[in-house]
């Protein structure tokens, strides 16, 4: 990571346990499908040579909501950036059971392959969909999504790119809209919570928002 960018630590690795087809299919298809974070820029044009838009999803958790993504938009490429290993495995047999071929993966903090090894003005469309909210007053920190982040995130953007958040924690969702308000050169594409759009899945950890009687909110801000 360059030695300047804050480390925000937004994630715990757990100790799930990955199943046996989840094992088979990380160790068979990992080589191919996911990305070494050794330095070596991400070359979009040469990962999809025919995609119309390249979006990054930040925490893809186990990848249910990107393949079936991947699968209703075969005209972007789509890269996952995920530290969770079982889900990892999961997106991997998905890639192989329904052949997808617009989806790349990468295995490690999100934070550290932003600052490293994106290229700057690469990206149409940045997903970051139920980040984990770290409730606590003193876990705020940890939250992913913050100035100097959500910085890092504007200048991997296009011009005309976009960021697209959704929680289900209220206190979250205001902090994203603050957040996202006070980064210079992005603005808001609706007066304040964005429609849900069409090409997002419902997500699993939007069920259990929805089971717990929580509103989902979506918030889209592209880069001027
Ligand atoms: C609450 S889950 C949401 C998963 C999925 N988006 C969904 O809606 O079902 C958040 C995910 O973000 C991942 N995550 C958190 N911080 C991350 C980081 N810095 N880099 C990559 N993944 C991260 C976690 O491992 C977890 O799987």
């Amino acid at each position: 990571m360059s030695d300047s960018f804050p480390s925000v630590r937004s994630y715990v690795i757990r100790a799930a346990r990955m199943s046996d087809a989840q094992k088979k299919a990380y160790t068979a298809l990992s080589p191919k499908w996911v990305l070494p974070v050794d330095g070596t820029p991400v070359d979009f044009r040469k990962l999809f040579p025919e995609a119309e838009k390249c979006i990054v999803e930040i925490g893809f958790g186990m990848g249910d909501a990107t393949r079936q993504m991947a699968k209703e938009h075969p005209e972007w490429g789509i890269l996952g950036v995920e530290v969770h290993k079982p889900g990892v495995g999961k997106l991997l047999w998905w890639i192989n059971q329904v052949s997808l071929k617009n989806l790349f993966i990468i295995e490690h903090d999100a934070v550290e392959v932003f600052s490293t090894i994106l290229p700057r003005g690469s990206v149409d469309g940045i997903h970051i969909w139920f980040p984990d909210p770290w409730p606590k007053k003193r876990h705020h920190k940890r939250r992913l999504i913050q100035a100097d982040f959500t910085g890092l995130l504007r200048e991997v953007l296009k011009p005309g790119g976009y960021i697209h958040a959704a929680t289900d924690w209220e206190p979250y969702a205001n902090h994203i809209l603050d957040v996202f308000n006070e980064t210079p050169g992005l603005k808001n594409r609706y007066e304040l919570w964005a429609d849900k759009p069409d090409y997002r899945p419902d997500t699993k950890f939007e069920h259990r928002g929805i089971e717990a009687r929580r509103i989902i909110r979506d918030i889209i801000f592209e880069k001027e």
